[in-house]
């Protein structure tokens, strides 16, 4: 299927809905291109196969489907070469409840956690709400292509007591799929300063051609000072469904885990909220290669109609582009300007670290109709900028 094909077939009309993203577009009067989830309905076969759940009427207490783990470790095992044990899954509400989670069962409120910025905020939000000391670490950017500061961790693991680092691989905003070197240097450190890696990899079905992802716990010999997170709620974006998995291979860690999880009665899962995931895992598997085309497509039209007046992050992974518009911004927030002058809601820059007011988080999970739209505004300001 090509790209308008699937645009014309699953493309929604969210305006109408309740649709988070785009009541907001409503209000504003904008064209919504905030906030993390897609334009687009999921495959007809799995759309079918909820209906067929939900005619069947049978709502009492359920179980996972008897082959749910087969199907999620068959699939990152065919996708990213990485075979998960079923003894290592847990489930939580979400990524952020993950993170919660793991941040109250594994550190101590004297602990301290590194953080890669920029970087979507809830990771600070968590580690501050829970108490814990946040340290930032300021990715090194190279033109739109953001990497690790391996000194500066370095540094800060060596003089504050850090015991956790929060990594986001694909990270989410600068668009990253960490080469294999760049994740085993990291890994090296956190070793060395016996720091404990969580690797929230909710994006990491969406990678662009030519990207290899490579999931964090496929290092072996640092698999148990490793926690990931994964889920298909960005892949297919089920967000409303509250689904996501973590996977904690290092025994004592996920024993303390599952205690945690016990005392607070988070440990059972929700059936009919892990179903959108199973299917998907099962009959989305081509619908999801398509998405990746629309994006990347999205990303190149993007890239080739401002790239040379603007700072664009590289997209390698997710469906989110971080983009510098500081010169041209009329506001101090670039986001504001967009909003004012451009008619589009994008997140700001500002919210991801500090320094960042300059730049806005962009959504390319949407039509090309959409993203014209988005540039064609953008272009404007940057005429009306340089008429000035
Ligand atoms: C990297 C990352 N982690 C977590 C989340 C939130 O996930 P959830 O809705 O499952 O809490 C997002 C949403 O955009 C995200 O981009």
């Amino acid at each position: 299927m090509n790209n308008q094909e699937f645009t014309e077939k699953y493309y929604i009309r969210r305006e109408k809905g309740n649709s988070v993203k785009w009541q907001r577009g409503r209000k504003e009067k904008c064209l919504p291109m905030w906030i993390a989830d897609m334009d687009f309905k999921d495959d007809e076969r799995v759309i079918f196969a909820l209906k067929d759940f939900i005619e069947e009427g049978d709502y009492g207490y359920a179980n996972l489907p008897q082959d749910y783990y087969k199907v999620f470790i068959d699939w990152h095992k065919r996708r990213n070469d990485i075979e998960y044990r079923q003894e290592w899954i847990r489930f939580t509400r979400g990524a952020v409840d993950a993170m919660y989670q793991i941040i109250y069962s594994l550190t101590d409120s004297s602990d301290g956690i590194l953080i890669c910025t920029p970087l979507y905020p809830p990771f600070k939000a968590t580690i501050k709400e829970s108490g814990r000391k946040v340290y930032e670490s300021k990715m090194i950017n190279n033109d739109g292509f953001f990497t690790f500061d391996y000194k500066d961790i370095e540094k800060k693991f060596r003089s504050k007591k850090i015991r956790m680092m929060m990594l986001c691989s694909p990270h989410n905003p600068v668009g990253r799929v960490f080469k294999k070197g760049e994740l085993e240097e990291l890994f090296d450190l956190c070793h060395q300063y016996h720091v404990l890696i969580v690797s929230d990899e909710v994006h990491s079905d969406i990678i662009m051609p030519d990207q290899e992802f490579i999931p964090s716990l496929a290092f072996r010999k640092y698999r148990n000072e490793i926690i990931s997170i994964v889920a298909a709620s960005k892949s297919f974006s089920l967000a409303v469904f509250s689904h996501c998995h973590v996977i904690i291979p290092n025994a004592k860690l996920r024993k303390k885990f599952i205690e945690y999880q016990r005392h607070n009665h988070l440990g059972s899962v929700n059936a009919f909220n892990a179903l959108p995931t199973y299917y998907n895992y099962l009959y989305g598997e081509k619908w999801l290669d398509s998405l990746n085309n629309v994006v990347f497509e999205n990303y190149e039209y993007f890239r080739k109609q401002l790239g040379n007046e603007l700072e664009i992050s590289t997209l390698e992974g997710s469906y989110l582009i971080f983009v510098n518009i500081g010169e041209y911004s009329t506001e101090s927030s670039a986001a504001k300007c967009l909003q004012k002058d451009c008619g589009l809601l994008v997140n700001a820059g500002e919210t991801f670290g500090k320094g960042y007011d300059g730049w806005v988080r962009i959504n390319l999970a949407t039509s090309m109709d959409n993203v014209k739209k988005a540039v064609r505004n953008i272009k404007k300001l940057i005429r009306n900028k340089a008429a000035d």
